[in-house]
């Protein structure tokens, strides 16, 4: 099993100690928690990719305190930069930027870019002024698999290793991983939905574009099949959902919304009808959902179309596309 820690000024410490010697330490985000390692160590970063089994061409987002340590990694940063970290950072938006000579290859998987955020998480904070510089961080699930949102979950992802420190952080607050915002061309795009919207980005830097999960060769890591729970999800609206359960030959573990009614023998896990608490227990649910032991997920439709809704049924596609 991974060691886990609590947060206090020990273990942050030593969660610190362990990145600034060249290891790996998962740790909390509002997001989702992290599997650790410092920017500026390349055999540290090969062991990430290493522990996760995460294809190499994969870059990593690099977790910074703020604007001006975001500025020693990247080759430009320009007023739209500015006007972005200040109305969003702390907080769950990644700002992909040409990036800096001092960056190795394996924090970015060779591209010329690099994606950088500054968490809002107060433990994720902390470490980061412990460790007293850039920390690289993919979300901390096995690859491919659900992103984790609490030490538990991270500690069942990588259950046979030893070596591997998890810093306690509680659930994370928004759920889902965070906005990606692509600067290096003329207009800003959208590479993966997340909690900060496309509306809250225009009103700060005006057109934003918003690039579809078929076409984002540009960020590797977005392709549709990601995200997936461990059996087979369906994705079904509530108007067919009735006759689609009454149809199934096994029992089905159901992410329904409130009200809905899921007959036995189906399992029901209840999800939030708005899409601030939907996003937050969705990967929580989708574990929960494996977890029964159930062949199958079947997941209502939610009926939102806009602001966070957008990032959670990009969620939700990705989890259901086999
Ligand atoms: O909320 C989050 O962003 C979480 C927490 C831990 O910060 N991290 C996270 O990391 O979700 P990961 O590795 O699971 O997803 C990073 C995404 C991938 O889709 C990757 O392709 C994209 O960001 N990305 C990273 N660097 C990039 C770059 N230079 N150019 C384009 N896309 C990049
Ligand atoms: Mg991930």
């Amino acid at each position: 099993m991974p060691r886990r820690v609590a947060s206090d000024d020990a273990g942050i410490r030593e969660a610190a100690a362990c990145i600034r010697g060249g290891g790996v330490a998962a740790f909390p985000t509002e997001t989702v928690y992290g599997l650790g390692a410092s920017t500026l160590a390349p055999d540290a970063l090969r062991k990430v990719y290493e522990l996760k089994g995460r294809p190499s061409d994969n870059p990593l987002i690099a977790h910074v305190v703020d604007a001006v340590d975001a500025k020693m990694l990247v080759a430009e940063w320009d007023r739209r930069c500015n006007r972005l970290a200040a109305a969003f950072w702390p907080g769950p938006l990644t700002l992909i930027l040409p990036r800096g000579d001092m960056v190795p290859d394996e924090a970015v998987a060779g591209l010329s870019s690099i994606a950088v955020r500054s968490p809002m998480h107060p433990v994720a904070r902390s470490l980061l002024y412990a460790v007293d510089g850039p920390v690289s961080a993919p979300s901390a699930n096995r690859s491919g698999h659900v992103s984790p949102t609490t030490a538990e979950h991270v500690m069942a992802d990588f259950a046979g290793v030893e070596d591997l420190l998890v810093l306690e952080g509680g659930r994370a607050g928004f759920g889902i991983e965070s906005t990606v915002l692509d600067l290096t061309g003329e207009v800003p795009v959208i590479r993966r939905p997340g909690s900060v919207t496309a509306d809250a980005l225009r009103r700060i830097v005006g057109t934003v574009e918003v690039a579809h999960a078929v076409q984002q060769g540009a960020s590797p890591g977005t392709s549709l099949i990601h995200y997936a729970p461990d059996v087979p999800a369906t994705m079904v609206p509530t108007v067919r959902l009735a006759v689609f359960l009454a149809s199934m030959r096994e029992p089905a573990a159901v992410l329904a919304m409130p009200g809905t009614e899921v007959r036995e023998p189906h399992v029901v896990i209840r999800m939030q009808p708005d899409a601030e608490g939907y996003a937050r227990m969705l990967y929580a649910g989708l574990r929960e959902a494996e977890a029964t032991g159930l062949s199958q997920i079947v997941i209502e439709e939610p009926s939102g179309r806009d602001g966070v809704w957008l990032a959670v049924l990009d969620r939700l596609r990705r989890a259901t596309v086999r």
